[in-house]
C-alpha cells in the first residue's frame, strides 16, 4: 500500500501530539516539518527524521498528500483553503477558523474540493464522551431536560505575553470561548443537538491590562428540542480544574467530570473510568489518536464517516458569534442553523 506523505505546519505546543501518532503509523510517511521559527522546524525535523521548511507555501509544489495545520488561529482558514484548492487533504487543529465568517468561506471551499478537511475536536473520541453519546442515542434515559457545561481554568499574564498571537482578536479570534472552552461548546451541542438561540455575556475581568479578548463568558443555550443549557467558562480561576458536563434527562442523569462518567437512574448509579494513559496534558483529552486514525482511515477508503468535517467545526464558531453578539446587543441571538449556512 502506498504511504500517505504528510507535513505538519506549526511546531509549537501541540504538533508533537500529531507527530507521535503519525510516526507510529505504518502507512504514513512524515515528510516535512514547517515553522517560520527555524529552530523549531529544525528541531522537529531532527526528532522525527524528516526535512524542514520555513515557508509553508513551498509544500504546494511538493509531492504530499496531507497537511496538519497546527498554527495560530488566524492562519487556519487561509492555509487550509490553499491546500484544498490544490487538492491536498487537510487536518486542521481547532478552531476551524479565526471566526464564523472565515469558517463559512472555508466550508464553501471544502464543499467544492475533492480533498478531505477534518477539524481536531478530539474530545468527542474520549471513551466516556462516546459512551455518553451512545446512551443518549439509545434513549434509555429518556429525553434531555437540560445540559450544563463548566470550564474554570487558569491562564495568567505570562501565558499571553509568551505567545505573540494570543490575547488579540486579529490573531486568536477571541479568548476563553474560542481557545479553551471550544471543546466543551462542541460537546454540549454534539450531545444536545441544534441550538436555536443564545443569551450570552462576555467580559475581560482580570487581565484587561494585558489582553483585548474575553477571559470570562456565560450563556443560556436554547435548544431546538425545547430544553435549555447553561454554560460558564473562565480563564481567571486559580488553576485548571476538570471540565464538568451534566446532562439531566427524564429518567436519570449523566455527569462527566475529570476521567469519570457517572450515570444515575432511579435504581442505580454506574461509574465509568476513562483510561487516561497518556503523556500529554490531561486537559487536551485522549482523543487525538482516535481522531487521526479515523481521518486516515477515511482518506484510504474515500469515506467521511470518521472525520469531524467543516460542517461540524463551524457550529462552535456560530455559537461563539451568537454569545458575543447577544452580549454586545443585550438581547437573545437567533442562530441561522446548518441548512442556511
Ligand atoms: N486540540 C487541542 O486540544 C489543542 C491543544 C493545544 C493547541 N491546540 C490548537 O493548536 C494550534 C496551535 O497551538 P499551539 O499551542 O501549538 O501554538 P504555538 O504558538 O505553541 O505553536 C504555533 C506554531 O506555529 C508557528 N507558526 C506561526 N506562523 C506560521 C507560519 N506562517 N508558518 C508556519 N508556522 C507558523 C509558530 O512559530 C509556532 O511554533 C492552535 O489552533 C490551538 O488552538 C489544540
Amino acid at each position: 500500500m502506498k504511504k500517505l506523505r504528510t507535513a505538519i505546519i506549526g511546531c509549537g505546543n501541540i504538533y508533537s501530539v500529531h507527530a507521535d501518532i503519525l510516526a507510529s503509523k505504518e502507512n504514513v510517511e512524515l515528510k516535512y516539518m514547517v515553522d517560520i521559527k527555524e529552530n523549531r522546524a529544525q528541531k522537529a525535523a531532527e526528532k522525527y527524521n524528516c526535512e524542514y521548511l520555513l515557508d509553508y507555501s513551498e509544500l504546494l509544489n511538493k509531492d504530499i498528500d496531507v497537511v496538519h495545520i497546527c498554527t495560530p488561529h488566524f492562519l487556519h482558514s487561509p492555509m487550509a483553503i490553499k491546500f484544498l484548492e490544490s487538492e491536498i487533504n487537510v487536518l486542521v487543529e481547532k478552531p476551524l477558523a479565526l471566526n464564523y465568517a472565515e469558517g463559512k468561506q472555508l466550508l464553501r471551499t471544502a464543499k467544492n474540493s475533492s480533498s478531505h478537511l477534518g477539524v481536531a475536536f478530539q474530545n468527542r473520541f474520549n471513551e466516556n464522551n462516546q459512551r455518553a453519546k451512545k446512551i443518549l442515542e439509545a434513549g434509555t434515559l429518556g429525553e434531555i431536560k437540560g445540559i450544563k457545561g463548566l470550564v474554570t481554568w487558569h491562564r495568567d499574564k505570562d501565558y499571553y505575553l509568551n505567545d505573540e498571537w494570543k490575547g488579540f482578536y486579529e490573531t486568536e479570534g477571541g479568548g476563553v470561548l474560542i481557545n479553551q472552552a471550544i471543546h466543551t461548546l462542541d460537546l454540549i451541542q454534539w450531545f444536545g443537538g441544534p441550538i436555536k438561540a443564545v443569551s450570552g455575556n462576555v467580559d475581560t475581568r482580570v487581565l484587561d491590562d494585558v489582553i483585548e479578548v474575553e477571559d470570562t463568558a456565560d450563556a443560556t443555550l436554547f435548544f431546538e428540542d425545547d430544553f435549555n443549557g447553561i454554560f460558564y467558562a473562565t480563564n481567571a480561576f486559580s488553576s485548571n480544574s476538570p471540565i464538568e458536563i451534566e446532562i439531566d434527562c427524564e429518567k436519570g442523569s449523566m455527569r462527566l467530570f475529570e476521567d469519570q462518567l457517572l450515570v444515575k437512574t432511579a435504581n442505580k448509579t454506574d461509574n465509568f473510568n476513562e483510561n487516561s494513559d497518556t503523556d500529554y496534558k490531561a486537559y487536551w483529552g485522549y482523543g487525538h489518536q482516535r481522531l487521526i486514525d479515523g481521518f486516515y482511515q477515511d482518506l484510504r477508503n474515500s469515506t467521511h464517516s470518521n472525520t469531524i468535517r467543516a460542517e461540524e467545526g463551524i457550529k462552535t464558531l456560530e455559537l461563539i458569534t451568537a454569545i458575543n453578539s447577544s452580549s454586545k446587543n443585550r438581547k437573545k441571538y437567533y442562530l441561522k442553523g446548518v441548512d442556511k449556512r
